[in-house]
């Protein structure tokens, strides 16, 4: 390989290429390497194939990190904005489907697209299909071993991202590099994920997949009013999804079917005015039908309000509440969107994505100890990270 770079990427992942199109317009030498044979691949598969690619309302205080304070700087240097004129400046035209929340309108394949087309402008070369076999430090900068020979590069920056979705080329090896100069890396686990039941709570939520409702779940810190989506395996939606981030093994979920409303104080009233109501009508006029008719089977108690004590409706109001349950684990790496945990950022420079005393080796993305809650966070957090470190190169 003939070419030696100022700037060396690994990983041509949403982070990764946006940090080299803003070293390589600022007169670097990049070389993105990447050991899968397309670019992008998560940036395609997102946002259920719509890249929820920023959220308007992102800040500090949308991501976990073991040193909180770490992602301030690049998150105010390079705001949601800048990048919403970016993907204006291409033609895409963004869709809000919630308060905040970007989307393509058809497709991801724009955002990656434009990305590559800016890597392309910014004189950036993408190699795929490479693979990384050794990093050391040659002098004042660093040597890489790969699969395509030995390269040369004043700086490397990795940008490997986490471990969700092993089948579209995640791997550990951003960890690897970190362990191998000393830092540290903290503990990961899949978030953003699914949760799985078993035995009578798996049977159940299967006979009702597809059926969706608005819930409040609350689990240790976490608390969020979103939809709930019964699975075949068990609960997801992005109540759910958003909850697994503050879940452990163990933890119970109190969910509330009828947010914003108090359920004993409603049933008293409609007993009250329409006693001749079946229980199933009124769950049905406030629940998908499929769920009221599965809560009644459950619980057995069909009939007219009338009949129904107060003790009866006080259970009821505690089932609809704060129904209680426990998962017996999460659908894990295959399905999670993200990785919470990561490479310990109290050696790196919030600023540069330096390590410190090593400025020639810099993570960035998702590799990094700092995760996204649900709805574009993740994102923003790989192009602020990524332009960050581009313009210190
Ligand atoms: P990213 O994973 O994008 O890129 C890492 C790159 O490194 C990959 O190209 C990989 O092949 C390469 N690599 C890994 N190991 C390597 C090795 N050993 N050698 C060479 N190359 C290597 N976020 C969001 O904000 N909105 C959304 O809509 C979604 N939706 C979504 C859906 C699904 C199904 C998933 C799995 C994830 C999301 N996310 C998301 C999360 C988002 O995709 C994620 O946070 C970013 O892609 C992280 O960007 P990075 O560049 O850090 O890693």
């Amino acid at each position: 390989m003939p070419l030696n770079p100022d700037v060396v990427v690994i990983g041509a992942g949403a982070a990764g290429l946006m940090c080299a199109l803003t070293a390589g317009y600022a007169g670097r030498r990049v070389l993105v390497l990447d050991h899968a044979k397309k670019p992008g691949r998560k940036i395609l598969m997102s946002g259920g194939g719509r890249c929820n690619f920023t959220n308007m309302n992102t800040g500090p205080g949308n991501f976990f990190s073991n040193n909180p304070h770490f992602c301030i700087s690049a998150l105010k240097r390079y705001r949601p904005e800048h990048f919403l004129e970016l993907v204006e400046r291409h033609g895409i035209e963004p869709v809000e489907k919630a308060p905040g929340q970007l989307f393509c309108a058809d497709s991801s394949r724009p955002i990656l697209d434009m990305l590559l087309t800016e890597c392309d402008w910014a004189g950036v070369e993408i190699r795929l299909d490479t693979r990384i076999e050794r990093i050391e430090r040659q002098g004042e900068g660093m040597r890489l071993s790969t699969s395509a020979g030995r390269i040369d590069a004043g700086i490397v920056v990795v940008a490997t991202g986490g471990l969700s979705i092993p089948t579209m080329g995640a791997t550990g090896f951003g960890y690897e590099i970190a362990r191998q100069f000393g830092l540290q890396v903290t503990e990961t686990r899949a978030a953003l994920v699914p949760f799985t039941l078993t035995s009578l709570w798996k049977e159940r939520a299967s006979a009702l997949s597809g059926v969706a409702c608005q819930v409040e779940v609350t689990c240790n810190a976490g608390h969020y009013r979103e939809p709930m989506l019964f699975t075949h395996r068990g609960l997801s939606g992005p109540a759910m999804l958003q909850t697994s981030s503050h879940w452990q093994p163990g933890d119970e979920l109190i969910v509330d079917l009828l947010p914003g409303t108090d359920a004993y104080d409603s049933l008293v009233q409609a007993r009250h005015e329409t006693p001749r109501r079946q229980l199933s009508t009124w769950l049905a006029e406030r629940l998908p039908k499929r769920l009221a008719q599965a809560l009644v089977e459950w619980h057995g108690s069909e009939g007219i309000l009338a009949e129904q004590s107060n003790r009866e409706l006080e259970a009821w109001s505690e089932r609809l509440g704060q129904w209680r349950i426990k998962p017996a684990g999460t659908e894990g790496w295959r399905t999670a969107e993200v990785t919470l945990g990561g490479i310990d950022t109290s050696a790196i420079s919030s600023k540069t994505f330096e390590v410190k005393g090593l400025p020639q080796l810099r993570f960035i993305g998702e590799v990094l100890d700092v995760t996204g809650e649900l709805g574009g966070h993740n994102f923003q957090w790989a192009w602020s990270s990524g332009v960050a470190c581009g313009q210190s190169l």
